[in-house]
């Protein structure tokens, strides 16, 4: 982990609202899947925390894609090539990939929790079934980037007008119903992981699921991020989602 000031070297916006950075920057390129890193939005004492999409080892580059939820991700979305940015990372512990380059995974993202799924889906390649849950078709992203993993990609938008209309734990247990798979991804809202959790145990699949807490320190030295996580015998603690996480066994999180 080591922080610095690194530049922009692409901004896009994808969707309204949600913008692609890419930051040179070399400590990041060996970023594990599901790891994130920590902005400093300018006027902000703490760091903003982004998982990191994917990396670009060429560029000595990685991605992150953010929605504009307030004053932080608002400065930072308006950042342009060249402009330095204070970056923290790589943070945290992503997903488990073991065994990627023979098992079977499905990887289920709701809205802004698609991107950080991006690069461990890359890892299983056409093993991999992507499921993607949006509010309309005007708001998805990255869809031809899973595609181009050769992962298979299927869509759900809360109005029908993309893919299945509905939610996208429905297109989960649906897939499940058909065919087991090895091992389930998923990132988005708390109540789409605590559904994907309980359909992948229903089906006994192991699921991991990458949590997002408020953050401060984001390096494990506070207490702003702690989340109830249960142990083999049962027993309740509280762990850092910063440090022990963002990435869980869905079936030791108390949601
Ligand atoms: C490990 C991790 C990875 C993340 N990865 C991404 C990502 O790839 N893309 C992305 O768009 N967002 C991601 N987030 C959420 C992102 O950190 C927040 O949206 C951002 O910090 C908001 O900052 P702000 O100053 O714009 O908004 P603020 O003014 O701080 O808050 C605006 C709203 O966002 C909510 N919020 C603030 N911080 C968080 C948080 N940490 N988690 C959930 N809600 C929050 C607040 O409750 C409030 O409703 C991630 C969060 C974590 C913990
Ligand atoms: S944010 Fe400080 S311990 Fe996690």
């Amino acid at each position: 982990m080591e922080f610095g000031r690194f530049p922009v070297l692409l901004r896009r916006e994808l969707a309204k609202g949600v913008i692609e950075l890419w930051i040179t920057c070399p400590n990041a390129v060996n970023a594990a899947p599901g790891q994130f890193v920590g902005i400093l939005c300018e006027g902000m004492p703490l760091r903003r925390p982004l998982s990191i999409c994917r990396t670009d080892e060429r560029n000595h580059a990685f991605c992150v894609v953010f929605e504009v939820r307030g004053a932080g991700t608002q400065w930072l979305a308006a950042r342009g090539k060249g402009e330095l940015l204070d970056v923290l990372g790589p943070l945290g512990s992503g997903f488990d990939l073991s065994g990627c380059e023979s098992k079977s995974a499905v990887f289920v993202g709701g809205g802004i929790g698609a991107p950080p799924l991006l690069a461990a889906a890359q890892r299983f390649g056409s093993r991999a079934d992507v499921l993607l849950g949006f509010r309309t078709a005007a708001s998805v992203i990255l869809l031809r980037d899973f595609a181009g993993t050769g992962a298979h990609v299927f869509i759900a938008t809360d109005d029908g007008s993309a893919g299945h209309r509905g939610l996208v734990t429905e297109l989960l247990g649906a897939r499940l119903d058909r065919a087991p798979c090895d091992i389930v991804y998923a990132c988005g809202p708390k109540p789409m992981l605590s559904a994907a959790a309980e359909i992948a145990a229903a089906h006994g699949v192991r699921c991991q699921v990458s949590l997002e807490e408020r953050m401060a320190c984001g390096v494990g030295a506070c207490l702003c991020c702690a989340s109830k996580i249960r142990d083999a015998s049962g027993g309740e603690h509280y762990r850092h989602v910063c440090k022990d996480g963002p990435v869980f066994e869905a079936d030791q999180v108390v949601f």
